[in-house]
Parts: C-alpha cells; sequence; structure tokens
C-alpha cells in the first residue's frame, strides 16, 4: 500500500519508516517538509503524494510544554490532525491515528483502561490528543486510533536513555513509584500499526508492550541491564518530584480489540527495554 508517515524524523515515525519498508511504499514527511498545521501545506502535501493510508505519527510530545504553550499544542495535536483527517477522506485515504494514555484521567485502579472508556485527560497535552481523537471519529473513511504509553526507542529523549545516562553520571537516584503503566518499544510498536494497516482493521486500539510497571521498576530494569546494583535507584513520590503538566496515577493500556483483530503478541516490557539499551551500547543507534 502507498502510505504517507507523518513525523518521520520523530522517535515512532523513524521506527514505522524502518519496520514497514518491505511491505509497504512509504513516504515519509516531518516539520521541514511540511507544517501539518497550515490547511495549504496538507493540501498541497496530499496532492504531491497521493497516499492510500497515512499513518500520522506528527505530534506535539513535550507534555510539560503543552501547558506553557497551549496554543502550540493544540494546533499540533488537534488542528493538524483535524487537516489531515479531513485531506484522507477528500481523496479516500485511511488514517490511522497515534494517541495517548494521557487521554485518560489515571484514577481508574490497577487494572487500567480498557479501549471504550471516557476520555477525560488532567493535562492539556491529554486534552490535545483527546481533541486529535474527536477529529478522527468524525471521518467518514477508514480509521484507526492507536493508543499507546511510555514509548521509547532510537530517539532523541526517552525514560530509560536518561537513567541510563544519569547512572553514569551520579551514583543515587530517586524515581516515582506511585505512577503505573506499560513501556512500549516503538519498534514493537509500529510493527502493531503494520499488522494493522494491512488488515485494513478499525476503531481504537490499545497497543504496548506486554506487562505494566512503575517508573521505579522501570529505572531499576535499566540498571540491571547496565550491571549496577539497583539499591542505587530509590522510590519517591510524584509529589516529590513536581511537574508543570499532572501525570495519571495509573494509565496502563488493556488491550482487547488487537487480540479480536488477531494481532501477534506484543514482547513483555523487560525484553524490549533490554533491546534498547543494547542498541544503545552497541553505538549503532542513531541518537545516542
Ligand atoms: N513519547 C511518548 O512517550 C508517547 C507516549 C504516548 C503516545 N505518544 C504518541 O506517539 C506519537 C509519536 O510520538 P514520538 O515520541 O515519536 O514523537 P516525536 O519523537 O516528538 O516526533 C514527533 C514528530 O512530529 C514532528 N512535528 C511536530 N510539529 C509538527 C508540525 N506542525 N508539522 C509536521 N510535523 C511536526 C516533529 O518534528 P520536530 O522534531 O522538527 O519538531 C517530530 O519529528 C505521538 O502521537 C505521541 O503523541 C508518545
Amino acid at each position: 500500500m502507498k502510505i504517507l508517515v507523518t513525523g518521520c524524523e520523530g522517535m515512532l515515525g523513524s521506527a514505522v519508516m524502518c519496520r514497514l519498508a518491505s511491505t509497504h511504499e512509504l513516504t515519509g514527511v516531518d516539520l521541514a517538509g511540511a507544517d501539518l498545521t497550515q490547511s495549504q501545506s496538507v493540501h498541497d502535501l496530499f496532492e504531491r503524494t497521493n497516499p492510500q493510508w497515512v499513518i500520522h505519527c506528527a505530534a506535539w510530545t513535550d507534555v510539560d510544554g503543552a501547558e506553557s504553550q497551549p496554543e502550540v499544542a493544540m494546533a499540533v495535536n488537534g488542528l493538524a490532525t483535524e487537516l489531515v483527517a479531513q485531506e484522507c477522506d477528500n481523496i479516500g485515504a485511511g488514517l490511522t491515528y497515534i494517541s495517548t494514555d494521557y487521554v485518560f484521567n489515571g484514577r481508574g485502579g490497577a487494572l487500567g483502561y480498557s479501549e471504550n472508556e471516557t476520555r477525560d485527560p488532567i493535562n492539556y497535552y491529554g486534552l490535545t490528543k483527546a481533541r486529535g481523537e474527536e477529529a478522527v471519529e468524525k471521518m467518514n473513511g477508514p480509521w484507526q486510533i492507536v493508543r499507546t504509553s511510555w514509548l521509547f526507542g532510537d530517539g532523541k529523549v526517552n525514560f530509560p536513555k536518561t537513567i541510563r545516562r544519569l547512572l553514569s553520571l551520579q551514583p543515587q537516584l530517586k524515581v516515582v513509584a506511585d505512577q503505573r503503566g506499560c513501556p512500549t518499544h516503538a519498534d514493537d510498536l509500529a510493527d502493531v500499526l503494520g499488522f494493522l494497516v494491512s488488515s485494513d482493521s478499525r476503531g481504537i486500539f490499545h497497543a504496548t508492550n506486554s506487562g505494566q510497571c512503575t517508573w521505579f521498576d522501570l529505572a531499576r530494569e535499566v540498571a540491571a541491564l547496565m550491571k549496577i546494583d539497583a539499591s542505587h535507584i530509590q522510590a519517591c513520590g510524584g509529589n516529590e518530584y513536581p511537574t508543570a503538566a499532572l501525570r495519571p496515577a495509573c494509565s496502563v493500556l488493556e488491550s482487547h480489540r488487537l487480540e479480536e483483530a488477531a494481532c501477534p503478541e506484543r514482547p513483555m516490557w523487560q525484553e524490549a527495554v533490554a533491546r534498547y539499551i543494547r542498541l544503545l551500547e552497541s553505538g549503532q543507534a542513531r541518537h545516542i
């Protein structure tokens, strides 16, 4: 299929460009190629590339920055998604929109959220992504909303990479132990996106690595992989690490619809983190 991948230089977009290259005809675009908040740029992009399907990875992903720059964040996550959805409808293309666990309030208990639960974001980033979801749901043509969480992979910034760097600089770290979610390797998510597009599935999906943990558990896993004694990492509460944007306490994404669609099981998060740390240590990562 002829697929347009937006945000192709980002962490997920670049993984999609690699993982789907052998099965689809891909065109990647990033901010330098088209600013998706401008309707004329989006229109020209669709005329130029004429895709059958769009995997929309471009986004404003600075969660704390969205609190101080709400208009820009809303333009990228809300308006740009609406423009992309409208152009898809105009030319009869399908759309896959990547969304987030942050559309939920995090007060749902340890089991987490299934696909049909009500959106109720507690920070501005979550609100902008929820607006994007609403725009996609209004489409006449085929659409997929794929929510993911705690994404890491060969990108500029991510949590395992930050912990690895900090552990090499300082002997002791305090990490938040009262927030729970599902770490997700961008490569494994890209494989799920490939499956969903090829199987022409429709609707809302939750795609993460298998299992769940706290940020503290994830940091200790990184330490163990670096052969650093886990006692170097101490647990703390989110209240000891204040951030501009509130974080949901439990944003575990439960998946039912991927199983119904017969999507292969996702690897456990520990295996996915080990694979990423090995990539960093091999010196082969695009972003060290
Ligand atoms: N990262 C996470 O932990 C996480 C968790 C859950 C869900 N998600 C979702 O997963 C998706 C991919 O995230 P990611 O971490 O791969 O994002 P990322 O690395 O920040 O990449 C986003 C890309 O979008 C581009 N972009 C920004 N504004 C644009 C605009 N106006 N027009 C065109 N392109 C623009 C960025 O370009 P520049 O770099 O030049 O600005 C960047 O290349 C997003 O939808 C995000 O909301 C992420």
